[in-house]
């Protein structure tokens, strides 16, 4: 098998527009629970760019901080002024210049595009296009460029501004991504040039340009919902949902029990095993993994934890960062976990907070149990040992440790650690006085009550 040659994924993230009505640019909107912009880096990524370039707008250091957070081999690239997509791709002539096997531009606000696809892309130039351009037949053509075939074979693309009332008519468009052959890029890109309606410098015109040369353009399709564009909010909730049905179906495909998929939100990373039952109205921030078996209650929320293989989570459970669940542990309704790893058969079964704190094997947490672990400046941890019992409504102020096996008496505001296998009680001891009540009654006989 000969190796595909190298890639240089050319992304363009300039030029947004103002539509989104935000503080924050366009392509750092999340879907998924990653940027838009992190979604088209890794799906071209994973279709085997090895060299990236992402074109920004100007005075974008945030959108840098985000490319070279994700991709540090990355190379940013400023477009000053908005005059075409062409245009964009040329800032990164530096890039392009060094040579590539395969270029692939790409827009960093179509966030559905599959590896697969852009891979897809790549195939077509192996198979001998000079350019393959990535085409869907939309419901409704108006705006985007039309891709115009003769016998089979594409000619042109032509935009919406520039096209004759035939050209309007074809409803097979350009989804904006294209792949061009390395050896021919720049020089394509550079002979492209504004004639046009809009004054732009066009990518597409690379079509036209190509077949004058004798070289071969082709389209590679894809469906519609999966190269749709984001420029508002109303149509990046639309690739939510999009991506959300993608993600759940996966899971489902994969073994997941969902009882109702349309109220489980998951991320982009989210790992769900085997035989894993997810009940109605969960949430999954990212980087959540749930081992097979478990089962996930209904609204529950869950983000950076690891649920173990067997065990119980909600309903009305919120697991935080750093939350560690042993196999066939418990974690009951309202309970909120931190940082802390809870062994293997724990049961945390109501009404608890426990932060920065480890639970030894089989412990039990009563209900009500709160760690202290925060005294306004610093954190502090606690450690509850293997099969310890925690009565109801305590509270252990952190540092403090739980030995093996102890006991902590229900209502304890524990701030020294107990011995294993000990009892400790830390409340007030209580006292009965006989006969109180009834006399208390009776020296207030006939009085009439104060209403509240
Ligand atoms: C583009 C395509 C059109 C296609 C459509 C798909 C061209 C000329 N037209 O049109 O055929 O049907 O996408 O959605 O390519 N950008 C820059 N700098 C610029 C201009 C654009 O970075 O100077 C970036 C934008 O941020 C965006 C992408 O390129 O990510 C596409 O630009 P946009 O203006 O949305 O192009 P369309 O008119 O939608
Ligand atoms: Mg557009």
């Amino acid at each position: 098998m000969t190796k595909a040659p190298d890639c240089l994924a050319v992304v363009l993230a300039a030029g947004e527009g103002t539509r989104m009505k935000s503080a924050r640019p366009k392509v750092l909107h999340a879907v998924a629970g990653r940027s838009m912009l992190a979604h088209v880096l890794a799906g071209v990524m994973e279709a085997g760019a090895d060299r990236l370039a992402v074109v920004v707008g100007p005075d974008r250091a945030d959108v840098s901080a985000e490319v070279l957070r994700l991709a540090p081999q990355a190379r940013v690239f400023e477009q000053r002024d908005r005059l075409g997509t062409a245009h964009a791709a040329l800032r990164a002539r530096e890039a392009l210049a060094d040579g590539c096997g395969e270029l692939l531009v790409v827009f960093a606000d179509t966030p559905l595009i599959r590896p697969q696809t852009y891979a897809a892309l790549r195939k077509a130039l192996q198979e001998g296009a000079t350019v393959a351009v990535l085409g869907f037949e939309a419901r409704d053509p108006t705006g985007y460029g039309r891709l115009l075939r003769e016998g089979g074979e594409l000619v042109a693309i032509r935009e919406q501004k520039d096209a004759s009332e035939a050209e309007r008519a074809v409803t097979l468009c350009n989804a904006g991504v294209m792949a061009i052959a390395g050896a021919q890029a720049l020089a394509l890109l550079e002979l492209v040039g504004n004639d046009n309606a809009q004054k732009e410098f066009y990518l597409t015109d690379v079509v036209a340009l190509a077949r004058a040369a004798g070289q071969k353009a082709v389209v590679v399709l894809a469906p519609e919902d999966e190269v749709m564009g984001v420029n508002d909010r109303v149509q990046l909730a639309a690739a939510e949902t999009a991506m959300q049905t993608r993600l759940r179906e996966a899971a489902m495909r994969a073994g997941v029990t969902m009882i109702a998929p349309q109220t489980t939100f998951m991320s982009f990373d989210t790992q769900l095993a085997r035989d894993v039952v997810i009940e109605p109205h969960v949430f999954f921030g990212p980087g959540v993994r749930v081992d097979e078996g478990a089962v996930i209650h209904a609204s529950s929320h869950l983000e950076q934890a690891h649920v173990g293989a067997g065990a119980s989570v909600g309903p009305f459970a919120r697991l935080r960062p750093g939350a560690q669940i042993g196999a066939k542990a418990k974690i009951g309704n309202f309970v909120e976990i931190k940082a802390s790893d809870i062994g293997e058969g724990a049961a945390v079964s109501h009404l608890t907070y426990l932060g920065d704190a480890t639970v030894g094997a089989r412990a039990n947490i009563g209900a009500g149990t709160i760690t202290c672990n925060y005294d306004g400046f610093d954190k502090f941890r606690t450690h509850i040992g293997a099969g310890a019992f925690i009565g109801s409504n305590s509270a252990l102020v952190a540092p403090v440790t739980i030995g093996d096996g102890a006991y902590v008496g229900s209502g304890s505001v524990v701030t020294q650690s107990v011995a294993p296998d000990s009892l400790a009680i830390a409340r007030g001891r209580q006292v009965e006085k006989p006969g109180w009540a009834f006399e208390f009654r009776e020296s207030h006989a006939g009085k009439p009550k104060v209403r509240p």
